[in-house]
Order: structure tokens, then sequence, then C-alpha cells
């Protein structure tokens, strides 16, 4: 079997959509700082209305331009002044106001978009002959429901070692004891598990269990996009249809920010009031503040690519079909593989 290194997962990763930051942290003056895999961005929103994502680097003597500011459809380095597009070309040197702009004034600039009121970014475009990833779906962003953007987090591990967190089945009885299961029920039911396109699906039936009124728990439709967003839709006991949504953004090997947001049609006043977020929201902070010290204590932080790294069981089976679903994404992008496209099945 041929070695994926952590360096193919990471070029890899380049070619997808990641978020680096809500929508509403854009739009003033001042330019934002992200990272995303390794690379160190500025980002801004011009005059114009238009994104822009640039290495965070003044061509001219290498301040970042996260400290300068945003100047009409321009950003302005704070060092000299000099003013850049949104496409990276330098357009106006002060101290040289007749020209000539150098050719090689230019600073690298990125595909950015918005979506589901985040603001992405992708590194590099798809590979030739490999899957092109659209922006993730979210069932929560959607009209009929009443959406609660959660507040991003950083933790200290691959952004996939989060999303296969989110999507294992036989640690909610035990990390999740009391809130989404309970130790002396640990056997969970595995599901059937297809790929369509971009994307891992399955239905889940948890075991019998009586939540919290702000838990998320029932019949659950999972949908995980390429590579690094779960998006699941919960139909209650009930009736009610809940959704939670969360992509993981790999800032490093080892790091990731994840944005998420969850939904529901439940839980309202007549007069569609939505009194109750607090409570929903305290509940998922429980289900983090449970899932965070044993995530952040996975050593090494980094996704192992190496099936023999780790020792995997059969109710590892959405980790497991995971892992196989990344390590040949990773194999088709390395190898730009015109004759192969993505497809894993449990
Ligand atoms: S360092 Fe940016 S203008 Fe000089
Ligand atoms: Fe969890």
């Amino acid at each position: 079997m041929d070695t994926l290194e952590q360096r193919d997962l990471t070029e890899t990763l380049e070619h997808f959509w990641h978020p680096v930051c809500a929508v509403g942290d854009l739009g003033g003056a001042e330019p934002l700082a992200v990272k995303l895999l390794e690379r160190e961005l500025v980002v801004a929103r011009l005059a114009d209305g238009s994104l822009t994502a640039l290495d965070d680097r003044c061509a001219h003597r290498s301040t970042r331009l996260s400290v300068g500011t945003v100047d009409g459809c321009e950003l302005r380095c704070a060092y000299h002044g000099w003013t850049w597009a949104g496409n990276g070309h330098c357009t106006s040197i002060p101290s040289l106001p007749d020209g000539p702009i150098p050719a090689t004034a230019r600073i690298r600039s990125y595909d950015i978009t918005e979506e589901h009121e985040l603001i992405w970014v992708r590194l590099r475009a798809p590979a030739r002959g490999t899957l092109e990833a659209p922006i993730p779906h979210s069932s929560a962003h959607d009209a009929s429901l009443h959406t609660i953007i959660g507040e991003p987090y950083t933790w200290p591990v691959s952004a996939l070692r989060r999303v296969e967190n989110f999507v294992d089945l036989a640690h909610f009885a035990w990390v999740h004891d009391g809130s989404l299961g309970r130790r002396d029920n640990p056997v969970p039911p595995l599901p059937e598990i297809t790929c369509v396109g971009p994307e891992l699906r399955f239905v889940y039936e948890p075991p019998e269990f009586e939540p919290d009124d702000s838990a998320m728990y029932g019949r659950s439709k999972y949908r995980m996009g390429m590579p690094c967003n779960v998006d699941i839709e919960f139909t209650l006991a009930s009736g009610a249809r809940r959704v939670l949504w969360m992509t993981a953004s790999p800032v490093d090997e080892t790091t990731c920010r994840v944005f998420w947001a969850m939904a529901r049609d439940d839980d309202l006043d007549e007069a569609g009031r939505t009194d109750r977020d607090a409570e929903h929201i305290a509940f998922q902070r429980l289900v983090l503040s449970e899932d965070e010290p044993v995530v952040g204590a996975q050593t090494p932080g980094h996704f192992p690519l190496d099936p023999a790294e780790e020792v995997s069981v059969s109710t590892d089976l959405v980790s497991n079909v995971y892992r196989r679903w990344v390590r040949e994404m990773v194999r088709v992008h390395r190898d730009s593989d015109t004759t192969r496209t993505v497809e894993v099945a449990s």
C-alpha cells in the first residue's frame, strides 16, 4: 500500500472551500487576518461589496496587510501606503507617484465567496480529474426553521478529527453519558452508509433514551460534505425537526476552527418567539464541554492517514468509512487521476 503523507492531505484540502470567518466580521475599515491550512491570509470586503483574500504579506517590505486599512476598493499597506487591488496587483506607490509600478508588485490572491453567513476561501482550484466539491449543503439555513448561529471555537486537533468525533456513534453513551446516551447501553446501532457525489450519507436510529427538552435526539439523517462538514437533521419523538450543522476549518495540521449553526421548528411560542434559545445554546455548550477534553487530548492531533496508526473495531464504522473516503480523496488529488472518482461505501 502506498504511503500518504500529512503534506498530501494538506495539499488535497487546499482544493476545497473552507470557512475563515463570519460575514459580519468583514465590512469595516479594518481587514481581517485569518489562517487556513498553515497559510496566513488577509480577507476584506471592499467598498464595491466585493471580497478579497490575499497572502497577508506586503510584497514591498513584508509587513502584514492585515495591519493596514480598507481604502475604497483597495487595501492600503500601513508601512509605506502602497495600495493593492482585490486581485493582488499594486495600484499606487505614494513615494513614486509617477510610477512605474514594478510588474513584480503582486500578492497572491485566492478564491473567496460567502454562503451560510460565512466567508469561504479556496486556496487552489480543483485538480484536473478530481471531484469538485461545492460549498457544503446546510439544512440549518432554512427559512422554515428558526436558526441560531453558534459561536465559533478553536480546538487543538485536525479538522478531520473534529469531524470524526461529531459522527462517532460509540462515544455518545460514554462521553455524553446522561446527555445523549447512557453508559449502561453502550452498543450503537450501525447504519448503512452511502456515498452520493461529494457526500457520505446515513440514517442513524439512536437507542431508546429520554433526553433533555433542548437536546437534538431522534432519528438522525447525516450528510457529511467532503471533506470537513456534517449536517444532521433530527426527527424528535414529538415529530419536531431540528438541525445541527458544522464545518471544521483546517487552520493547520493540528488546529481547527469550527463554525456551526442549529435550527428547529419547535419549542417556539405561538408568536414564533425564541425565548428558549438560551436553553438550546446551553445544551450544545454542555455537549461541547463533554467532547473537548477528550478530543483536545488526542495525541497526535493530526489526522492519521495510515490505518495501522490506531486500532479500529466494527463499531467505529462511520470513522472507518470516513477514513477510507479521506484516504481515497487524498490519493485521487495527489495523483490527479483522471480515471477515478472518490467512491466509498460501507
Ligand atoms: S511594506 Fe507595504 S508598502 Fe512598504
Ligand atoms: Fe460528542
